[in-house]
């Protein structure tokens, strides 16, 4: 599962499981599907499109898998064993295709993707495969499906942006939602998948986005996350003013959508981030102090076979320009262990970066071979299992000594809060977030959910800020 921008606190369980979708109005509908999403928040917004596109059809989502004409996954292939759980939780549906024949099994999204018609071959239960740019088509593939026939749709886009469909919201708590401002990808790490499974990189028209944004507000929701693998590398053309409208610029007009709603974006490629995004940051307070800029390595070396096109000097200047603009800025990144030919220099490398970058947050995880990728095309995947496994403990446990300081240097402060709800422990507390996107739990008093609120902070654990409300 991969977690590099999924918010952790509102809705734990998009954070490591699937989530699963909540019944909408069931008398309007004639079918019912049920949908599961992995993988990243792209994803999670991509079932919000789907859920919308087959509502259209009368095709309503239901929570109860025994309760379901049509059964879809929308997977993720970053990792080999992202793609090992989906094929676990595919032999699970087996005793239901059994009981009920006439049951559809849709797989959707990178894993979709990548294996294309191959995995119609290799999992017999499946009945339909579409790929993330294919959605528009999954009401007619489900009428073939219905027929008998197995129906797959791959063709990725260079337009497909779903501009026009308003997402059905998801599980949601009705105060933070994702929104998807470009696709695809133009980088070509050399380690990724994302480029084959997503496709070329194409940004959503600005009125669109902002437009999504005015009507997330007016629904009662208060913080939006702007979603795209390298948001920095947003541009269009706004035919009305004949203007490309940047990322800065976007981040300006969603800012200025009202000062109650916040602003959250992410993926930052370190290559990509601008001084004008940073400026935007601090000119508008709605606009969190928060910034996920993965760096994969902390060696040169590394980082040109990765092909990420920064080297480690270049990266630790883009991340002293982030504090020197924002000093109190957030700063979260993805760390890979045991990369093709990594040498033990290259991760001390990787943890001296850490001790210098001291990250509030980081995703680590060990290199998996991803076929077709141009590392498994050009390097030998030559770590062993073990000495990954090691690497990547050191870094988990250099980053929890770092997390844990940087909770710390917070107690004593006051943040404004965002309260997005109930704390899972104790129902006489909210949770909510900082500006720097870390948890804070405190009584309820008698504020209310979507509320800001100004909590200063007495203790802290590993992952959460404890406070008090102070107005
Ligand atoms: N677009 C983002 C960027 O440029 O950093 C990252 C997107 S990727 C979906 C999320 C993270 O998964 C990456 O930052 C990387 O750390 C990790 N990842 C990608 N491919 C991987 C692989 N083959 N093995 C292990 N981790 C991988
Ligand atoms: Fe993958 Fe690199 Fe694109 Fe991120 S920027 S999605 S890591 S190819
Ligand atoms: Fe996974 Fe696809 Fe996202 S591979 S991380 S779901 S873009």
């Amino acid at each position: 599962m991969n977690n590099w921008m999924i918010d952790k606190t509102h809705d734990e369980a998009r954070q490591g499981e699937a989530f699963t979708s909540e019944l909408l109005n069931k008398d309007q509908f004639n079918k019912h599907f049920y949908i599961e999403s992995y993988g990243c928040a792209m994803n999670f917004a991509d079932s919000e499109v789907v859920a919308s596109i087959l509502q259209q059809e009368k095709i309503g989502s239901t929570p109860d898998l025994n309760k379901a004409d049509i059964i879809l996954i929308n997977t993720c292939s970053i990792r080999e064993k992202a793609e090992e759980k989906i094929r676990k939780r595919l032999t699970e549906f087996r005793q239901l295709k059994k009981q009920n024949p006439g049951l559809i099994i849709g797989i959707l999204g990178c894993m979709a993707e990548r294996l294309k018609g191959d995995l119609l071959e290799e999992e017999k239960l499946v009945d339909i495969v579409v790929g993330p740019d294919a959605y528009r088509s999954l009401p007619q593939l489900i009428e073939e499906a219905e027929t008998g026939q197995k129906a797959v749709n791959v063709l990725l886009s260079r337009e497909e942006t779903y501009a026009d469909i308003s997402p059905i919201r998801l599980n949601s708590n009705g105060i933070n939602a994702f929104v998807s401002i470009m696709r695809g990808c133009n980088n070509m790490c050399s380690f990724c998948v994302v480029p084959f499974t997503r496709g070329r990189e194409r940004s959503r028209s600005a009125v669109s986005i902002v437009a999504e944004c005015e009507a997330l507000l007016n629904e009662g929701y208060r913080e939006v996350t702007l979603l795209g693998q390298n948001v920095d590398s947003y541009h269009w053309i706004d035919d009305t003013i004949g203007n490309t409208v940047s990322f800065a610029k976007l981040l300006e007009k969603v800012a200025l959508v009202s000062p109650l709603l916040r602003v959250r974006f992410s993926t930052s490629h370190p290559k990509d981030i601008t001084d004008e995004v940073l400026f935007t940051m601090k000119k508008y307070e709605n606009i969190c102090n928060y910034i996920h800029l993965p760096v994969q390595s902390g060696s040169t070396r590394m980082l040109e076979i990765m092909n990420r096109t920064y080297s480690r000097e270049w990266y630790i200047d883009k991340f002293n320009r982030i504090k020197e603009i924002i000093p109190d800025c957030g700063i979260s990144t993805d760390l890979i262990a045991g990369f093709c030919s990594e040498t033990e220099d290259d991760h001390t490398a990787s943890l001296s970066l850490m001790e210098y970058c001291k990250y509030d947050l980081a995703y680590m995880y060990y290199y998996s071979e991803r076929p077709g990728t141009l590392a498994a095309r050009k390097y030998e995947d030559d770590i062993p299992l073990e000495t990954k496994k090691r690497r990547l403990q050191e870094l988990v446990a250099l980053h929890r000594i770092h997390s844990l300081e940087s909770m710390q240097k917070d107690v004593g402060k006051t943040f404004k809060v965002l309260i997005e709800g109930t704390s899972k422990k104790n129902e006489d507390e909210f949770y909510g977030r900082n500006d720097q996107n870390k948890v804070v739990v405190f009584p309820k008093m008698n504020f209310n959910k979507g509320e800001y609120v100004m909590v200063k902070i007495h203790s802290c654990t590993a992952g959460t800020l404890l406070g008090k409300a102070i107005d």
